[in-house]
Protein backbone atom coordinates (compact mmCIF):
# COMPACT_ATOMS: atom_id res chain seq x y z
CA UNK A 1 0.00 0.00 0.00
CA UNK A 2 1.55 3.15 -1.13
CA UNK A 3 1.41 5.80 1.56
CA UNK A 4 1.37 9.26 0.88
CA UNK A 5 0.19 9.42 -2.50
CA UNK A 6 -2.71 11.66 -3.17
CA UNK A 7 -5.43 11.69 -5.62
CA UNK A 8 -6.02 15.53 -7.41
CA UNK A 9 -9.17 15.91 -9.22
CA UNK A 10 -11.17 18.48 -10.86
CA UNK A 11 -14.13 18.53 -10.61
CA UNK A 12 -16.85 19.85 -13.46
CA UNK A 13 -16.46 17.33 -16.25
CA UNK A 14 -18.90 14.84 -17.62
CA UNK A 15 -18.04 11.28 -17.38
CA UNK A 16 -18.66 10.14 -21.25
CA UNK A 17 -16.89 6.43 -22.01
CA UNK A 18 -16.47 2.83 -21.33
CA UNK A 19 -15.26 1.16 -18.64
CA UNK A 20 -14.81 -3.04 -18.21
CA UNK A 21 -15.13 -3.79 -15.00
CA UNK A 22 -12.28 -5.94 -12.60
CA UNK A 23 -12.85 -9.01 -10.80
CA UNK A 24 -14.66 -8.56 -7.48
CA UNK A 25 -12.64 -8.27 -4.58
CA UNK A 26 -14.97 -10.22 -2.38
CA UNK A 27 -15.34 -13.39 -4.57
CA UNK A 28 -11.25 -13.37 -5.13
CA UNK A 29 -10.17 -13.42 -1.62
CA UNK A 30 -12.51 -16.42 -0.50
CA UNK A 31 -11.10 -18.22 -3.66
CA UNK A 32 -7.49 -17.55 -3.11
CA UNK A 33 -8.45 -19.03 0.62
CA UNK A 34 -10.28 -22.05 -0.68
CA UNK A 35 -7.20 -22.93 -2.67
CA UNK A 36 -5.36 -23.92 0.52
CA UNK A 37 -8.30 -26.65 0.56
CA UNK A 38 -6.93 -28.28 -3.28
CA UNK A 39 -4.07 -30.59 -3.90
CA UNK A 40 -3.65 -29.81 -7.32
CA UNK A 41 -2.92 -26.67 -8.48
CA UNK A 42 -5.27 -23.91 -9.10
CA UNK A 43 -5.44 -21.02 -12.33
CA UNK A 44 -7.76 -17.98 -10.33
CA UNK A 45 -8.35 -16.08 -13.50
CA UNK A 46 -9.62 -12.23 -13.94
CA UNK A 47 -8.39 -11.96 -9.76
CA UNK A 48 -8.36 -8.14 -9.64
CA UNK A 49 -4.63 -6.70 -9.07
CA UNK A 50 -5.60 -4.99 -5.29
CA UNK A 51 -3.51 -4.63 -2.24
CA UNK A 52 -5.90 -6.91 -0.44
CA UNK A 53 -5.60 -9.75 -3.36
CA UNK A 54 -1.69 -9.24 -2.83
CA UNK A 55 -1.99 -9.46 0.87
CA UNK A 56 -3.79 -12.92 0.09
CA UNK A 57 -1.05 -14.08 -1.67
CA UNK A 58 1.50 -13.22 0.89
CA UNK A 59 -0.36 -15.13 3.43
CA UNK A 60 -0.85 -18.24 0.64
CA UNK A 61 3.08 -18.17 0.54
CA UNK A 62 3.69 -17.96 4.33
CA UNK A 63 1.75 -21.14 4.43
CA UNK A 64 3.69 -23.11 2.13
CA UNK A 65 1.80 -22.74 -1.39
CA UNK A 66 3.34 -21.57 -4.34
CA UNK A 67 1.67 -18.43 -5.53
CA UNK A 68 2.33 -16.66 -8.92
CA UNK A 69 0.57 -13.91 -10.05
CA UNK A 70 0.47 -12.74 -14.15
CA UNK A 71 -1.48 -10.16 -14.47
CA UNK A 72 -4.94 -11.18 -13.94
CA UNK A 73 -4.17 -14.57 -13.47
CA UNK A 74 -2.87 -15.96 -10.28
CA UNK A 75 -1.75 -19.88 -9.82
CA UNK A 76 -1.85 -21.31 -6.66
CA UNK A 77 -0.13 -24.69 -5.78
CA UNK A 78 -1.47 -26.12 -2.30
CA UNK A 79 -0.37 -29.88 -2.35
CA UNK A 80 2.93 -29.21 -0.31
CA UNK A 81 1.01 -26.72 2.30
CA UNK A 82 3.57 -26.78 5.61
CA UNK A 83 1.33 -24.71 7.98
CA UNK A 84 -2.00 -23.92 9.23
CA UNK A 85 -0.65 -20.47 10.79
CA UNK A 86 -1.49 -17.05 9.79
CA UNK A 87 1.06 -13.97 11.45
CA UNK A 88 -0.38 -11.58 13.30
CA UNK A 89 1.94 -9.13 11.05
CA UNK A 90 -0.52 -10.80 7.90
CA UNK A 91 -3.38 -10.49 9.73
CA UNK A 92 -3.08 -6.85 10.63
CA UNK A 93 -2.45 -6.17 6.60
CA UNK A 94 -6.27 -7.53 6.06
CA UNK A 95 -8.87 -8.17 8.67
CA UNK A 96 -10.44 -10.62 6.34
CA UNK A 97 -7.93 -13.10 6.57
CA UNK A 98 -10.42 -14.83 8.94
CA UNK A 99 -11.56 -16.37 5.92
CA UNK A 100 -8.68 -18.80 5.47
CA UNK A 101 -9.91 -20.62 9.03
CA UNK A 102 -12.51 -22.36 7.49
CA UNK A 103 -9.93 -23.42 4.40
CA UNK A 104 -6.90 -24.28 6.56
CA UNK A 105 -9.20 -26.32 9.33
CA UNK A 106 -10.69 -28.70 6.98
CA UNK A 107 -7.56 -28.90 4.72
CA UNK A 108 -4.75 -28.89 8.18
CA UNK A 109 -7.29 -29.67 10.84
CA UNK A 110 -5.33 -26.93 12.74
CA UNK A 111 -4.86 -22.78 12.51
CA UNK A 112 -3.73 -20.32 14.42
CA UNK A 113 -4.30 -16.98 13.78
CA UNK A 114 -4.12 -13.50 15.97
CA UNK A 115 -7.64 -11.97 16.39
CA UNK A 116 -8.61 -10.13 13.39
CA UNK A 117 -9.92 -7.23 15.45
CA UNK A 118 -11.97 -4.33 13.98
CA UNK A 119 -11.79 -2.33 11.52
CA UNK A 120 -12.87 1.46 10.25
CA UNK A 121 -16.11 0.69 9.85
CA UNK A 122 -17.17 -1.59 13.06
CA UNK A 123 -15.92 -3.94 15.21
CA UNK A 124 -16.45 -6.96 12.94
CA UNK A 125 -16.83 -9.85 15.31
CA UNK A 126 -16.26 -13.21 14.42
CA UNK A 127 -18.76 -15.29 17.27
CA UNK A 128 -21.05 -16.68 13.82
CA UNK A 129 -17.72 -18.00 12.50
CA UNK A 130 -16.19 -19.55 15.96
CA UNK A 131 -19.72 -21.11 17.03
CA UNK A 132 -19.95 -23.05 13.94
CA UNK A 133 -16.74 -24.40 14.07
CA UNK A 134 -17.54 -25.50 17.27
CA UNK A 135 -20.80 -27.35 16.13
CA UNK A 136 -18.05 -28.68 13.44
CA UNK A 137 -16.19 -30.46 16.16
CA UNK A 138 -12.95 -28.27 16.30
CA UNK A 139 -12.08 -27.24 19.66
CA UNK A 140 -10.97 -23.12 19.46
CA UNK A 141 -9.08 -21.15 22.49
CA UNK A 142 -7.82 -18.02 22.59
CA UNK A 143 -4.33 -17.21 23.80
CA UNK A 144 -2.29 -14.01 23.82
CA UNK A 145 -4.71 -12.35 21.57
CA UNK A 146 -4.32 -15.73 18.98
CA UNK A 147 -6.86 -17.53 18.02
CA UNK A 148 -6.06 -21.82 18.06
CA UNK A 149 -8.54 -24.02 16.35
CA UNK A 150 -7.70 -27.55 15.94
CA UNK A 151 -10.07 -30.62 14.60
CA UNK A 152 -8.76 -34.04 13.80
CA UNK A 153 -11.34 -34.35 11.51
CA UNK A 154 -14.46 -32.00 11.04
CA UNK A 155 -17.75 -33.35 10.80
CA UNK A 156 -21.10 -31.80 9.29
CA UNK A 157 -23.38 -29.48 11.41
CA UNK A 158 -26.54 -28.10 10.76
CA UNK A 159 -25.86 -23.86 11.45
CA UNK A 160 -27.82 -21.11 12.06
CA UNK A 161 -26.96 -17.72 11.69
CA UNK A 162 -29.46 -15.08 13.68
CA UNK A 163 -28.14 -12.62 10.69
CA UNK A 164 -26.98 -13.55 7.27
CA UNK A 165 -23.36 -13.07 7.47
CA UNK A 166 -20.87 -13.05 3.95
CA UNK A 167 -18.04 -14.37 5.90
CA UNK A 168 -18.84 -16.88 8.19
CA UNK A 169 -21.32 -18.63 5.09
CA UNK A 170 -18.19 -18.94 3.64
CA UNK A 171 -16.32 -19.73 6.40
CA UNK A 172 -18.76 -22.74 7.33
CA UNK A 173 -18.92 -23.67 3.51
CA UNK A 174 -14.67 -23.87 3.45
CA UNK A 175 -14.74 -26.22 6.69
CA UNK A 176 -17.70 -28.75 5.43
CA UNK A 177 -16.35 -29.41 2.09
CA UNK A 178 -13.77 -32.06 3.08
CA UNK A 179 -15.74 -32.19 6.62
CA UNK A 180 -17.25 -36.11 7.38
CA UNK A 181 -20.78 -36.22 6.21
CA UNK A 182 -23.25 -33.22 5.40
CA UNK A 183 -23.70 -29.49 6.44
CA UNK A 184 -26.42 -27.23 6.42
CA UNK A 185 -26.29 -23.23 6.44
CA UNK A 186 -29.12 -21.42 7.44
CA UNK A 187 -29.90 -18.45 7.22
CA UNK A 188 -26.84 -18.10 4.57
CA UNK A 189 -25.81 -14.89 3.43
CA UNK A 190 -27.33 -14.94 -0.49
CA UNK A 191 -24.76 -12.75 -1.84
CA UNK A 192 -23.45 -13.35 -5.50
CA UNK A 193 -19.90 -14.34 -3.97
CA UNK A 194 -21.47 -16.87 -2.43
CA UNK A 195 -22.31 -18.14 -5.63
CA UNK A 196 -18.78 -17.64 -7.10
CA UNK A 197 -16.91 -19.19 -4.44
CA UNK A 198 -19.35 -22.32 -4.60
CA UNK A 199 -18.80 -22.76 -8.24
CA UNK A 200 -15.10 -22.40 -7.32
CA UNK A 201 -15.29 -25.53 -4.88
CA UNK A 202 -17.75 -27.63 -7.56
CA UNK A 203 -14.62 -26.82 -10.08
CA UNK A 204 -12.59 -28.43 -7.73
CA UNK A 205 -15.18 -31.56 -7.13
CA UNK A 206 -16.73 -30.03 -3.60
CA UNK A 207 -20.33 -31.04 -3.68
CA UNK A 208 -22.54 -27.98 -2.61
CA UNK A 209 -26.43 -27.22 -2.89
CA UNK A 210 -28.14 -24.16 -2.82
CA UNK A 211 -25.32 -21.48 -2.52
CA UNK A 212 -27.24 -18.12 -3.44
CA UNK A 213 -30.26 -19.04 -1.74
CA UNK A 214 -30.80 -18.86 2.31
CA UNK A 215 -30.03 -22.54 2.98
CA UNK A 216 -26.66 -23.97 1.76
CA UNK A 217 -26.07 -27.68 2.31
CA UNK A 218 -22.47 -29.34 1.66
CA UNK A 219 -21.93 -32.61 1.52
CA UNK A 220 -17.80 -33.45 2.84
CA UNK A 221 -15.75 -35.41 0.01
CA UNK A 222 -12.56 -37.32 0.96
CA UNK A 223 -10.24 -34.36 -1.24
CA UNK A 224 -10.33 -31.76 -3.72
CA UNK A 225 -7.96 -31.55 -6.87
CA UNK A 226 -7.47 -27.87 -8.92
CA UNK A 227 -9.45 -26.29 -11.30
CA UNK A 228 -9.42 -23.35 -13.76
CA UNK A 229 -11.86 -20.74 -12.74
CA UNK A 230 -12.84 -16.91 -13.68
CA UNK A 231 -14.16 -14.79 -10.77
CA UNK A 232 -17.33 -13.10 -11.31
CA UNK A 233 -17.42 -9.08 -12.01
CA UNK A 234 -16.97 -6.59 -9.47
CA UNK A 235 -20.65 -5.28 -8.49
CA UNK A 236 -19.60 -2.69 -5.96
CA UNK A 237 -16.88 -1.39 -8.24
CA UNK A 238 -19.53 -1.19 -11.23
CA UNK A 239 -22.10 0.47 -8.64
CA UNK A 240 -19.03 2.94 -7.97
CA UNK A 241 -18.79 3.46 -11.48
CA UNK A 242 -22.27 4.00 -12.24
CA UNK A 243 -22.42 6.88 -9.54
CA UNK A 244 -19.78 8.84 -10.94
CA UNK A 245 -21.42 8.63 -14.06
CA UNK A 246 -24.64 10.00 -12.59
CA UNK A 247 -23.07 12.53 -10.46
CA UNK A 248 -21.41 14.24 -13.45
CA UNK A 249 -24.11 14.27 -15.45
CA UNK A 250 -22.96 11.93 -17.90
CA UNK A 251 -23.48 8.38 -19.52
CA UNK A 252 -20.96 5.12 -18.66
CA UNK A 253 -21.00 1.78 -20.30
CA UNK A 254 -19.36 -0.63 -18.32
CA UNK A 255 -18.49 -4.15 -19.73
CA UNK A 256 -17.57 -7.47 -18.12
CA UNK A 257 -20.09 -7.00 -15.84
CA UNK A 258 -22.83 -8.84 -14.24
CA UNK A 259 -26.04 -7.12 -14.49
CA UNK A 260 -27.81 -9.47 -12.40
CA UNK A 261 -25.77 -8.74 -9.29
CA UNK A 262 -25.90 -4.94 -9.88
CA UNK A 263 -30.05 -4.91 -9.99
CA UNK A 264 -30.36 -3.95 -5.72
CA UNK A 265 -28.07 -0.60 -6.99
CA UNK A 266 -29.34 -0.55 -10.29
CA UNK A 267 -33.07 0.06 -9.15
CA UNK A 268 -31.99 3.10 -6.54
CA UNK A 269 -30.04 4.75 -10.32
CA UNK A 270 -33.27 4.26 -12.01
CA UNK A 271 -35.38 6.06 -9.21
CA UNK A 272 -32.94 9.44 -9.36
CA UNK A 273 -34.22 9.73 -12.74
CA UNK A 274 -30.93 7.75 -14.71
CA UNK A 275 -31.79 5.60 -17.29
CA UNK A 276 -30.49 2.25 -17.40
CA UNK A 277 -30.39 -0.50 -19.82
CA UNK A 278 -28.48 -3.68 -19.88
CA UNK A 279 -27.66 -5.82 -22.65
CA UNK A 280 -25.73 -9.18 -23.55
CA UNK A 281 -24.68 -10.68 -20.99
CA UNK A 282 -22.13 -8.53 -19.86
CA UNK A 283 -22.75 -4.83 -20.46
CA UNK A 284 -24.33 -1.78 -18.73
CA UNK A 285 -25.30 1.45 -19.65
CA UNK A 286 -25.87 4.36 -17.71
CA UNK A 287 -27.40 8.63 -19.12
CA UNK A 288 -27.34 10.91 -16.49
CA UNK A 289 -27.92 13.82 -19.39
CA UNK A 290 -31.21 14.89 -17.47
CA UNK A 291 -32.99 15.95 -14.33
CA UNK A 292 -32.19 14.38 -11.80
CA UNK A 293 -33.90 13.65 -8.40
CA UNK A 294 -33.36 12.63 -4.66
CA UNK A 295 -34.55 9.18 -3.83
CA UNK A 296 -36.62 9.16 -0.49
CA UNK A 297 -35.17 5.97 1.58
CA UNK A 298 -31.74 3.74 0.90
CA UNK A 299 -31.91 1.34 3.60
CA UNK A 300 -28.67 -1.52 3.10
CA UNK A 301 -29.37 -5.16 3.90
CA UNK A 302 -27.88 -8.24 3.03
CA UNK A 303 -28.40 -9.20 -0.75
CA UNK A 304 -30.73 -8.86 -2.44
CA UNK A 305 -31.06 -5.38 -0.34
CA UNK A 306 -29.22 -2.27 -1.25
CA UNK A 307 -25.07 -3.11 -0.65
CA UNK A 308 -23.76 -1.28 2.37
CA UNK A 309 -20.36 -1.36 0.52
CA UNK A 310 -22.48 1.64 -1.88
CA UNK A 311 -24.06 3.28 0.41
CA UNK A 312 -20.80 5.80 0.16
CA UNK A 313 -20.92 6.20 -3.47
CA UNK A 314 -24.48 6.62 -3.64
CA UNK A 315 -24.59 9.01 -0.69
CA UNK A 316 -22.23 11.39 -2.40
CA UNK A 317 -24.22 11.36 -5.53
CA UNK A 318 -27.09 11.87 -3.66
CA UNK A 319 -25.41 15.15 -2.06
CA UNK A 320 -25.83 16.46 -5.53
CA UNK A 321 -29.43 15.74 -6.46
CA UNK A 322 -32.57 18.20 -5.51
CA UNK A 323 -34.33 16.50 -2.66
CA UNK A 324 -33.87 14.99 0.68
CA UNK A 325 -32.16 11.33 0.73
CA UNK A 326 -32.56 9.22 3.88
CA UNK A 327 -29.89 6.93 5.07
CA UNK A 328 -30.67 3.54 6.96
CA UNK A 329 -27.25 1.92 7.67
CA UNK A 330 -28.22 -1.28 8.88
CA UNK A 331 -25.32 -3.57 8.72
CA UNK A 332 -22.14 -1.87 10.30
CA UNK A 333 -21.93 0.37 13.20
CA UNK A 334 -19.36 3.39 11.67
CA UNK A 335 -20.17 3.38 8.26
CA UNK A 336 -20.55 7.12 7.92
CA UNK A 337 -17.26 8.34 8.25
CA UNK A 338 -17.32 9.41 4.99
CA UNK A 339 -20.06 12.41 5.84
CA UNK A 340 -17.36 14.97 7.69
CA UNK A 341 -15.35 14.78 4.82
CA UNK A 342 -18.24 15.26 1.85
CA UNK A 343 -19.27 17.86 4.58
CA UNK A 344 -16.14 19.41 3.88
CA UNK A 345 -16.65 19.48 -0.30
CA UNK A 346 -20.00 21.70 0.86
CA UNK A 347 -22.32 18.36 1.31
CA UNK A 348 -25.64 19.13 3.58
CA UNK A 349 -25.79 16.10 5.86
CA UNK A 350 -27.21 15.14 8.79
CA UNK A 351 -26.14 11.75 10.73
CA UNK A 352 -28.26 10.48 13.66
CA UNK A 353 -26.93 7.11 14.74
CA UNK A 354 -27.70 4.17 11.89
CA UNK A 355 -29.47 7.20 10.18
CA UNK A 356 -28.14 9.83 7.84
CA UNK A 357 -30.48 12.55 6.08
CA UNK A 358 -29.01 13.98 2.85
CA UNK A 359 -30.67 17.13 1.39
CA UNK A 360 -29.32 17.79 -2.03
CA UNK A 361 -27.30 20.84 -2.90
CA UNK A 362 -26.73 22.21 -6.54
CA UNK A 363 -22.76 22.94 -5.88
CA UNK A 364 -19.65 21.62 -4.26
CA UNK A 365 -16.64 23.13 -4.12
CA UNK A 366 -12.86 21.24 -3.62
CA UNK A 367 -11.55 20.75 -0.49
CA UNK A 368 -8.49 18.79 0.49
CA UNK A 369 -9.81 15.43 2.01
CA UNK A 370 -9.18 12.10 3.92
CA UNK A 371 -9.78 9.04 3.05
CA UNK A 372 -10.80 6.90 6.37
CA UNK A 373 -11.98 3.64 4.93
CA UNK A 374 -12.25 1.71 1.30
CA UNK A 375 -15.77 2.71 -0.30
CA UNK A 376 -15.41 6.22 1.92
CA UNK A 377 -12.39 7.02 -0.26
CA UNK A 378 -14.76 5.66 -3.11
CA UNK A 379 -17.45 8.52 -2.10
CA UNK A 380 -15.15 10.73 -1.93
CA UNK A 381 -13.68 10.16 -5.79
CA UNK A 382 -17.18 10.11 -6.46
CA UNK A 383 -18.55 13.46 -5.11
CA UNK A 384 -14.71 15.34 -6.26
CA UNK A 385 -15.49 14.73 -9.96
CA UNK A 386 -18.70 16.65 -9.33
CA UNK A 387 -17.10 19.28 -7.26
CA UNK A 388 -16.34 23.20 -8.50
CA UNK A 389 -11.97 23.18 -8.54
CA UNK A 390 -9.94 20.78 -7.04
CA UNK A 391 -9.79 18.20 -4.66
CA UNK A 392 -6.83 16.64 -2.99
CA UNK A 393 -7.54 12.98 -1.27
CA UNK A 394 -5.00 11.43 0.99
CA UNK A 395 -4.71 8.06 2.33
CA UNK A 396 -5.75 6.76 -1.03
CA UNK A 397 -4.28 3.44 0.17
CA UNK A 398 -7.55 2.57 0.96
CA UNK A 399 -8.96 2.94 -2.48
CA UNK A 400 -6.20 0.79 -3.53
CA UNK A 401 -7.66 -1.92 -1.38
CA UNK A 402 -10.81 -2.29 -3.47
CA UNK A 403 -10.62 -0.53 -6.35
CA UNK A 404 -7.87 -1.38 -9.81
CA UNK A 405 -6.57 1.55 -11.66
CA UNK A 406 -8.67 3.77 -10.16
CA UNK A 407 -7.51 6.91 -11.89
CA UNK A 408 -6.42 5.44 -15.28
CA UNK A 409 -10.23 4.01 -15.22
CA UNK A 410 -11.47 7.44 -14.47
CA UNK A 411 -9.36 9.16 -17.00
CA UNK A 412 -10.32 6.97 -19.84
CA UNK A 413 -13.55 8.10 -19.53
CA UNK A 414 -12.70 11.58 -19.44
CA UNK A 415 -11.88 12.45 -15.67
CA UNK A 416 -9.43 15.12 -14.73
CA UNK A 417 -7.73 13.01 -12.00
CA UNK A 418 -3.67 12.32 -11.25
CA UNK A 419 -1.68 11.41 -8.23
CA UNK A 420 0.57 13.45 -6.81
C1 LIG B 1 -18.26 -8.95 3.80
O1 LIG B 1 -17.78 -8.63 5.09
C2 LIG B 1 -17.53 -8.03 2.83
N1 LIG B 1 -16.09 -8.28 2.89
C3 LIG B 1 -17.80 -6.57 3.19
O2 LIG B 1 -17.18 -5.75 2.19
C4 LIG B 1 -19.31 -6.33 3.12
O3 LIG B 1 -19.60 -5.01 3.51
C5 LIG B 1 -20.02 -7.33 4.05
O4 LIG B 1 -19.66 -8.68 3.70
C6 LIG B 1 -21.54 -7.21 3.97
O5 LIG B 1 -21.95 -7.46 2.67
C7 LIG B 1 -15.58 -9.34 2.22
O6 LIG B 1 -16.30 -10.10 1.59
C8 LIG B 1 -14.09 -9.52 2.29
P1 LIG B 1 -20.81 -9.92 7.34
P2 LIG B 1 -18.16 -9.60 6.35
O7 LIG B 1 -20.25 -11.03 8.14
O8 LIG B 1 -18.25 -11.00 5.89
C9 LIG B 1 -22.36 -9.23 11.79
C10 LIG B 1 -15.83 -4.00 1.38
O9 LIG B 1 -15.91 -2.77 1.45
N2 LIG B 1 -21.55 -10.39 12.19
O10 LIG B 1 -21.77 -10.26 6.23
O11 LIG B 1 -17.23 -9.30 7.46
C11 LIG B 1 -21.50 -8.04 11.37
O12 LIG B 1 -21.12 -7.29 12.51
C12 LIG B 1 -16.12 -4.85 2.60
O13 LIG B 1 -15.52 -4.64 0.34
C13 LIG B 1 -21.59 -10.82 13.52
O14 LIG B 1 -22.27 -10.23 14.36
O15 LIG B 1 -19.61 -9.07 6.71
C14 LIG B 1 -22.42 -7.28 10.46
O16 LIG B 1 -23.28 -6.48 11.23
C15 LIG B 1 -16.50 -4.01 3.80
N3 LIG B 1 -20.86 -11.90 13.88
C16 LIG B 1 -23.26 -8.37 9.80
O17 LIG B 1 -23.08 -9.55 10.60
C17 LIG B 1 -20.09 -12.60 12.98
O18 LIG B 1 -19.45 -13.60 13.36
C18 LIG B 1 -22.86 -8.71 8.37
O19 LIG B 1 -21.47 -8.85 8.34
C19 LIG B 1 -20.04 -12.14 11.64
C20 LIG B 1 -20.79 -11.04 11.27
Amino acid sequence: MSSGRKLLIRGGRRIEGEIAVQGAKNSALPILAACTLCKGRCEIYNCPRLSDCDAACRILTSLGCACKREGNAVSVNSSAITSGEVSEKLMREMRSSIIFMGALLGRCGRCRMSFPGGCEIGSRPIDFHLEAFRRMGAKIHEEHGYIVCTAARLHGAKVSFPVPSVGATENVMLAAVLAEGVTEIHNAAREPEIRDLAGFLAACGARIDGAGTGTVRIEGVKSLGGCAYTVMPDRIAAATYLCCGAITRGEILLTHCDHGSLEPVASVLEQTGCSIYSFGNDSVYLNARKTLKAPDLIRTAPYPGFPTDAQPPIMALCTTLPGTTMFAETIFENRYRHVSELIRLGAKIKVEGQVAVVEGVNRLSGAELEAGDLRGGAAMVTAALFAEGTTKIGHTCYIDRGYEDIESCLKSVGADIRTV
